[in-house]
């Protein structure tokens, strides 16, 4: 019993049947639980679809209001007012074809068994088309274009009596009061659209209008045609709809269906109809055509980002990693990390700028100790090979009197190099601020860095397992640590400019000033080279002054031939950096300048070995006048002041 109740209850309310008084009207917003009178294809499907027809090819379907209307008014025998509107909608798999079409239709019967499908809509077939025993007032939607019947084209909304063969058709299109201007429309495109039927009796006309779903009723008309439809019409008459299937697969339906005999039909709750089916050609087509393409092409121009992302960053931290270096692996660094520690080589954190590249501070992030790295850009591919392993093995020796060499990294046209951070910088910016009078250095401290600097020599010369030419001595490759101790850095550095160098071109590496005269003959490159550098580097500390001093006069520019020329008028101390004043050791002070004259000897056998030069230096050998002898063959030019 609640069952049955509740079945009522819902018939009654999802059919939104309004069935009036002698059934003069009826509103049906949906088909849900409607009672109407089907034939072929048609059926009401389970959402509250009225499907004319479906997919069965060459078919036809029906549907009726199950009671017929009077039509006329029995005393005057004319044919009354009467109003309808319904949404429909029709659509193929095949987004050309949605034909060939409905109509909506007033008949004496509803017995259309031999009736046509195709273009005949359902309606009639080859010989009774035309005869007026017919009876037949119908709205066509035409989606097809037949000769047979005049059809003016495949997408046309026409008025027909007892035939196909329109009396007024017309374009599919509607009024848009808010454009002010006919729109087209296609009724096969899927899209649910409504339509108006109204005839007014005294005035004898029949209008009918069409719009798009969900716009308001156009003001104007799509057809007005001036008839009396009262000899056409007998009484009492069926109302409903006639549709044919395709060969293609098509679908039609109404969505809902409102009639109203002597006034105006009752407007549809668009809200409420019915949802159609997702399978619509459009609906589909939209997805396939528009959603998967989009979403394809977004997923690829991410994926294309996130590659070229990776790709960047690659390129950003990209080395140059050989199987030749594989001993060296311990010694290596990632450039990730290098350029991480710098701060990506930020202009903040640059030490200097030397002669072979820039200098710059950085933390290591995992050790967090402090270094120095140093870029050198070169080119040569040739001896690559032994200089890395050279810079390796250097990086292995441990003496306290070189700058520590942690590692090095190497990247396209570059290598880097890793050192122990020295805190106080390099030793000419002591010897040659300009900006203040201040004495930075004093003698004990300059003549410990000497000390340092010969030891370190001596190492690379004779006491480690090869010969190391350092090539560039100079107070700017002299660093000082925390407790201003001078260590040598930079070595071999000079030796990679070298390589793959056309001796016929020989550029020279080194620093003018500290080069030896032999170095513009034969450009080798051997201890003594260092020696003779290492003597301007004395008199460099003692003098307070560069090596060459391009800007003073002539005999004083070459600091080598002015300190001679001050010995051999016997004033050698007249030499030494104002800035020390009197305070100095006499006797090593005239040592160091005596020695710097000695190393710095144009003849290469007169220069003294490192370990000559050390034990003048520690006290162990005196420097005898008669070893300065050699000294007078220097040059004779400046021996005239
Ligand atoms: C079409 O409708 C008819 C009648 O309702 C039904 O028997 C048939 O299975 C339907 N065909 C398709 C393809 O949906
Ligand atoms: C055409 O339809 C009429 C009326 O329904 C019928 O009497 C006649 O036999 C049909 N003709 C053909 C050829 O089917
Ligand atoms: C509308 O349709 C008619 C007939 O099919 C055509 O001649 C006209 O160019 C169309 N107008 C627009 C704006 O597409």
């Amino acid at each position: 019993m609640i069952l049955k109740l509740a079945v009522l209850f819902l018939l009654l309310r999802r059919s939104s049947v309004a069935l009036q008084e002698d059934d003069l009207g009826f509103t049906y917003n949906g088909f849900q639980g409607v009672n109407m009178s089907l034939d072929g294809l048609a059926q009401i499907t389970n959402n509250g679809l009225l499907e004319l027809v479906n997919a069965t090819k060459q078919q036809k379907g029906h549907a009726f209001y199950p009671h017929m209307l009077h039509f006329m008014n029995s005393s005057t025998g004319s044919v009354y007012s009467f109003s309808t509107t319904f949404v429909f909608a029709m659509f193929s798999k095949l987004t050309a074809v949605g034909g060939p079409g409905m109509a909506f239709i007033i008949a004496p019967s509803r017995d259309f068994t031999d009736a046509l499908p195709g273009s005949y809509l359902g309606l009639f077939n080859a010989t009774n088309r035309g005869k007026s025993s017919n009876h037949v007032i119908a709205v066509e939607l035409d989606c097809i274009k037949n000769m047979e019947f005049d059809d003016i084209n495949g997408n046309h909304v026409g008025i027909d009596i007892n035939d196909l063969k329109s009396i007024e058709s017309t374009p599919a299109s509607y009024f848009s009061d808010q454009e002010n201007r006919q729109v087209n429309l296609t009724l096969f495109g899927g899209h649910a659209m409504q339509v108006w039927v109204e005839y007014s009796g005294s005035q004898r006309q029949l209008n009918v209008t069409l719009a798009p779903f969900d716009a308001p009723k156009p003001t104007i008309p799509l057809l007005s045609l001036n008839i009396d439809l009262s000899p056409i019409a007998v009484d009492p008459m069926f109302v409903g709809f006639s549709s044919a299937s395709h060969a293609f697969d098509v679908n039609h339906y109404v969505l809902g269906w409102s009639f109203k005999m002597n006034g105006k039909a009752k407007e549809l709750t668009l809200s409420q109809l019915p949802k159609l089916p997702r399978l619509g050609p459009k609906r589909k087509s939209r997805i396939y055509s528009i959603g998967i393409p989009v979403i394809g092409v977004t997923l690829l121009l991410v994926l294309v980002f996130i590659i070229h992302l990776i790709m960047k960053r690659e390129k950003k931290f990209a080395e140059v990693v050989e199987d030749w270096e594989l001993d060296y692996r311990p010694h290596r660094f990632k450039y990730k990390d290098l350029y991480i520690a710098t701060k990506g080589f930020k202009d903040a954190e640059l030490l200097g700028t030397g002669g072979f590249g820039k200098v710059y501070r950085g933390v290591l992030p995992t050790s967090k100790t402090e270094v120095a790295v140093k870029r050198v850009s070169y080119n040569s591919r040739q001896g690559e090979r032994e200089f890395v392993a050279e810079i390796v093995s250097i990086g292995k020796l441990r003496n306290r009197n070189i700058v520590p060499l942690l590692g090095y990294c190497r990247r396209k046209g570059e290598l880097l190099l890793v050192y122990d951070f020295m805190p106080n910088g390099s030793l000419d910016k002591f010897l040659f601020d300009q900006t203040t009078t201040e004495m930075k250095l004093n003698w004990n401290q300059r003549f410990r860095i000497i000390r340092s600097v010969a030891a370190a020599l001596l190492y690379l010369h004779e006491e480690w397992e090869k010969v190391v030419v350092h090539r560039d001595v100079k107070s700017s490759n002299v660093l000082l640590d925390k407790e201003l101790n001078g260590k040598l850095g930079d070595f071999g550095l000079a030796r990679l400019y070298d390589h793959g160098t056309d001796p016929q071109t020989t550029h020279m590496v080194g620093t003018l000033g500290y080069l030896a005269p032999e170095l513009f003959k034969t450009g080798k490159a051997n201890p003594s080279v260092d020696v003779f550098a290492f003597g301007a580097f004395l008199l460099e500390v003692a003098c307070g002054r560069k090596p060459i001093e391009p800007q003073a006069s002539e005999e004083c520019a070459v600091l080598v031939d002015w300190v001679i020329s001050y010995w051999a008028k016997g004033r050698i101390l007249l030499t030494v950096d104002p800035k020390l004043g009197m305070d100095y050791d006499v006797q090593e002070m005239e040592l160091v300048l005596k020695l710097g004259l000695l190393c710095s000897h144009s003849i290469p056998t007169v220069r003294p070995h490192m370990r000559q030069v050390v034990r003048y230096l520690e006290g162990e050998v005196p420097l005898s006048e008669l070893t300065l002898v050699f000294l007078s063959a220097m040059n004779n030019l400046c021996l005239v002041s």
